[in-house]
């Protein structure tokens, strides 16, 4: 069922702002979760991200404060950087797309596809501001969706039905710079000739009927419309330079390069490890599985634009999957920094630790719609499931056989109970592997919390603390029993909060460490070594911030 080898790529998160909890439940933590699962299961995995640091994201945030847009990108570079290590999601690779490097392949990406005619000059209507004198970039640009005819659609696309859009397309079109209505004037630009790819494209597309269907559904209303040549260059100064001569005042469009940052990523890390030709086994094998955890507002960039790069360039593994999530919700209402509704990570950070905001964040993803983070049910469900069943499940077991100055061995033969339970929760420790090997991450959770239940429910049956008095030897196999389940608990959770589990490994095992090992060499230790310390997961109490 697993693979040997396989590439987890995650949306470059634009250098342009904190992180927050929409974020983390868009993309980030069901990546971190998943690659860390993968690699128990004995999958190699390559696992990159990156800041995306050009594009009018960044230039509207750097006219705002008054810095340069490398200023901006520098200073949330190093944020998020430090943020994702917070909450420990760890890449091979955070590259970031000022890199030379990033600059290398981009310029050998786009000159490869101009060549082979991928590439095609045009000229194009773009909006004009008069009062600032420039062309204007299509986010600058605001009116109705004309397909949705949702109010806030953005020139370039529209947040609420997914679609791309040309800022020509929007109806009463507004500057958000000069506030007037945009002149339309020509300008030469080139195209990437989607038209030429449509019969490849809608092949490749053919095979993804296991796709989720909110991301088929995207993908499909992309489709829809007919694939036409699309603009890949732009009247703007910050941006990577066209590789030709003449072109000095365009950039290379924001889209089109951060994409190839995946490939730049995975070069860069293979250099960094001293294996520089590491990255080909995984970008051009066919047969290794990429995936690519990105919010929904990037869907068609994934399932449409990069296979069409991908298909163009000729050498490169197109998406296996892309397991896109929907939104997180704060509280009944959408994220909003201006109206100060919802955490950034780091804010939340100050009031919660990180296995708890893991732990909680994992079990309301949004897989398969919108899903709503709320203070209460976060506080509840971390003291009544991490805290009261886990903790306590572990804390009691650790307690008695220190207190009774036990040491545990495997019995020759299990029976009854003993054994009736292990092979439950061996069999259901491999639908959860099988739920998380189909990313089915909240599924996977939802088995480990009754797999916690059943594990209070035996130890509170089997009384070892009676039996102690009566049987010694069955007491060591109830033991022997209870500290298995607690391997498999331990386990199981690692990938949702992997310093909490790494912890409480450490107090029933002292020789080898969960990362870098595999579920099969960790479920097969035999012996144990009790160390009695508090578990590390302790209760929340948000008081105040629930009241308010
Ligand atoms: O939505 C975003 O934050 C984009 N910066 C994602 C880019 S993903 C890829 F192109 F790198
Ligand atoms: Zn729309």
């Amino acid at each position: 069922m697993n693979e040997q080898k396989i590439m987890v790529n995650c949306a470059l998160p634009y250098a342009n702002g904190p992180l927050h909890l929409g974020h983390l439940a868009g993309a980030y933590l069901g990546a971190d979760i998943f690659v860390r699962f993968s690699r128990l299961s004995g999958t190699e995995v390559m696992f990159i991200s990156g800041s995306d640091e050009y594009g009018t994201p960044i230039t509207i945030t750097a006219e705002k404060n008054n810095k340069r847009p490398q200023e901006i990108a520098d200073k949330y570079h190093s944020e998020h950087m430090e943020t994702f290590r917070n909450v420990d999601i760890i890449f091979d690779k955070f590259t970031r797309t000022t890199d030379a490097e990033h600059v290398k392949d981009v310029d050998e990406f786009f000159m490869n596809l101009l060549e082979k005619g991928f590439l095609e000059k045009r000229y194009m209507v773009s909006p004009y501001c008069r009062k600032s004198n420039r062309f204007m970039p299509d986010r600058y640009i605001e009116g109705t969706c004309p397909y949705c005819g949702y109010k806030e659609a953005r020139g370039d696309q529209c947040d609420n039905c997914g679609r791309t859009l040309d800022p020509i397309e929007l109806i009463d079109p507004v500057c958000k710079i000069g506030g007037e209505r945009p002149e339309f004037r020509e300008t030469e630009h080139y195209f990437l000739m989607l038209n030429k790819l449509q019969d490849s494209l809608l092949e490749y597309l053919g095979t993804k009927d296991f796709w989720k269907p909110n991301v088929l559904k995207y993908t499909k209303n992309f489709v829809s419309d007919g694939l036409k040549p699309r603009a890949i260059t732009r009247d703007l100064d910050w941006g990577v330079p066209i590789p030709i001569n003449g072109y000095e005042h365009k950039k290379i469009y924001v889209w089109f390069e951060a994409l190839i940052g995946y490939i730049t990523g995975a070069r860069e890390y293979s250099t960094e490890i001293g294996n520089p030709e590491y990255w080909k086994s995984f970008w051009l094998d066919k047969n290794i599985k990429s995936y690519y955890f990105i919010g929904k507002d990037n869907i068609p960039f994934h399932t449409i634009i990069w296979p069409a790069m991908l298909i163009a360039h000729g050498d490169y593994n197109l998406p296996y999957n892309v397991p896109a999530n929907e939104y997180l919700r704060f509280q009944g209402e959408q994220f909003s920094k201006s109206r100060g509704i919802g955490f950034t990570v780091n804010e939340i950070l100050k009031i919660a630790d990180k296995n708890s905001l893991r732990y909680y964040m994992a079990s309301i993803l949004p897989e398969t719609g919108d899903s709503d983070f709320s203070m209460r049910e976060f506080q509840d469900k971390v003291n009544s499931e991490l805290v009261d069943k886990f903790g306590n499940y572990i804390y009691r077991l650790i307690s008695f056989i220190d207190k009774n100055k036990l040491s545990i061995h495997k019995p020759e033969k299990l029976s009854g109970e003993n054994k009736k339970i292990l092979d439950m929760f061996k069999e259901k420790f491999d639908q959860y592997s099988q739920e998380l090997y189909e990313i089915h991450i909240k599924r996977g959770l939802q088995i480990w919390l009754e797999l916690v239940i059943s594990a209070n429910q035996y130890f509170n049956n089997a009384q070892p603390w009676k039996i102690i008095k009566e049987n010694k030897e069955e007491c060591n196999d109830i033991l022997y029993t209870s500290l298995k389940i607690a391997q498999y608990l331990i386990l199981m959770i690692y990938p949702y909060v992997p310093t909490g589990a790494s912890e409480v490994w450490s107090m029933i095992n002292n020789t080898v460490k969960i990362e870098g090992s595999t579920f099969e060499k960790l479920l097969s230790i035999d012996e144990f070594a009790i160390k009695k310390q508090n578990p590390p997961f302790t209760k929340l109490d948000f008081g105040e911030v629930i009241n308010n």
